[in-house]
This record gives C-alpha cells, structure tokens and sequence, in this order.
C-alpha cells in the first residue's frame, strides 16, 4: 500500500500515518477479526482506508478505545504485540474515523485522510 501511495505522489507524511493505520488496523484483523478485507479507495478528496473482518467483533468499542486496553492473548503479547495502542494511533493519524461492530460478527473500520492542494 505504501509503495501505491507513493506512486501516486502523495507526500511522505500522509503516506506515513495511512501505513501507520494500515499496519495497526491489519494486525488487529490477524489477532482478532479471523477473515479480513483491506481496501483503498483514493477520491479527489481523501483517502478511504476500510479493513473489515468477520471475527468476533468489539464488544465495547469505547474500552477498546483507551490506551492500554487489550484483550490480546499471550501467544501475541510474547511477540511484543497488544500494547493496546492500536486503535488511539489509528484515531490519532486518521483525519476521520468510523468504527462499526458487531459482536460476533465482525468490525469495519473506515479511516479518512484529507487531501489538501499539493498533498
Ligand atoms: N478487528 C477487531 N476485532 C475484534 N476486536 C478487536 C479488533 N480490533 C481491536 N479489537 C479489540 O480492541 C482491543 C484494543 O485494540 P488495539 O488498540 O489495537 O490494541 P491491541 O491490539 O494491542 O490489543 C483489542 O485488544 C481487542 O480486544
Ligand atoms: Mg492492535
């Protein structure tokens, strides 16, 4: 995805937070979400970043939310995975973000990245 953003020409910061949420929201997918989808939609406008899976959802997205909050199993975290900061990076490098789950049936995720003049 990185290598497609920087085809097009977009500017190296963009092009960093769109990874940094894509990497996130993909680990996420590999841990909890079972079968999962990544499509990239480039408009005139924005970016549109929608990773959605059939896994076992989000029972509480507000918890799922904080910093530090991780139901990572310890398979994972002996790899150095759930720090619990996916989701705030993901929030925090989006421009916008629509999160929509499902308890035992799945999660999508729509991540925004505005597109200024010459971005
Ligand atoms: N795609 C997903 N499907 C089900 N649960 C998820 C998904 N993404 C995140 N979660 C839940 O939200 C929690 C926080 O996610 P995140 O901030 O990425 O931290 P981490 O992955 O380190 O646990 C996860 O531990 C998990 O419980
Ligand atoms: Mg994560």
């Amino acid at each position: 995805m990185q290598r497609i953003l920087r085809n097009i020409g977009f500017e190296a910061d963009l092009i960093r937070r769109a990874s940094v949420c894509a990497y996130e929201a993909e680990m996420n997918v590999v841990m909890y979400g079972g079968k999962g989808e990544m499509v990239l939609q480039v408009n005139t406008d924005e970016i549109v970043l929608q990773v959605s899976d059939d896994g076992k959802g989000i029972e509480d997205i507000e918890a799922a939310f904080r910093e530090g909050f991780s139901t990572a199993l310890p398979e994972f975290r002996e790899m150095g995975f759930g720090a619990g900061m996916g989701l705030p990076n993901i929030r925090k490098n989006a421009d916008l973000l629509n999160v929509r789950s499902e308890p035992g049936k799945g999660t999508q995720l729509k991540i925004h990245f505005r597109l200024s003049e010459g971005a």
